[in-house]
């Protein structure tokens, strides 16, 4: 069974999906660790929740990626972890880490790459008036929101669709595919 680590910023609710088909016995990974840049996100109540050691972070308290990526490598390396997964973490990963886990870090994005990669991928969609966006999992590279794609899920974008219908739909969708995506590699 892999160990692995959940890289979130924000609410988690990737990480919960996670979580959750751990729990059932669906997805076979040890949890070992969230890594958090945001000291006051709601998924570090959902480690706390769930009894998962968390190491939280502000990255200006650093001196630069390099500095922070350094003690994020230690803690990995004090859990054992094989493998990363980026679920809401808005930081571009550093050489630090893609040295040490390449191959072995994938991300997910609400929209279609290469469309739309980046920060509000969704209020990118709806500015462009497109009628299809999505989701995608991906390897990561050095790049923001590029690295071989993995899966891809379209969902449709009604003439009335507001961001906050558009953001369910695809949580909706991101919550299935992430988990089942996850044990196809992890079985491997
Ligand atoms: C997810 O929709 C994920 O695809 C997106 O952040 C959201 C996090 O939601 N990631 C990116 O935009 C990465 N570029 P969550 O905190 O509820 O899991």
């Amino acid at each position: 069974m892999k160990n692995i680590a959940v890289f979130a910023s924000g609410s988690g609710s990737n990480f919960q999906a996670i979580i959750d088909e751990v729990k059932k016995g669906e997805l076979q990974a040890n949890l070992k660790l969230l890594v958090c840049d945001k000291p006051n996100a709601f998924c570090i109540e959902r480690a706390t929740n769930e009894d998962i050691p968390y190491f939280t972070f502000s990255a200006k308290d650093y001196a630069g990626k390099e500095e922070y990526e350094n003690e994020i490598l230690k803690k990995l390396k004090e859990n054992k972890i094989e493998f990363i997964v980026l679920a809401g973490y808005m930081r571009l990963i550093g050489p630090i880490l893609l040295k040490e886990f390449e191959g072995r870090i994938v991300n997910i994005h609400p929209s279609l790459l290469p469309a739309f990669p980046g920060k509000d991928a969704i209020g990118q969609a709806l500015n462009a008036n497109v009628k299809k966006s999505g989701v995608t999992i991906h390897f990561v590279d050095e790049g923001m929101d590029t690295g071989p794609i993995i899966a891809q899920q379209e969902v449709d974008i009604d003439s009335a669709e507001t961001r906050e219908s558009l953001q369910e739909k695809i949580h909706e969708i991101e919550h299935q595919l992430y988990p089942a995506v996850l044990k196809k590699l992890f079985s491997k």
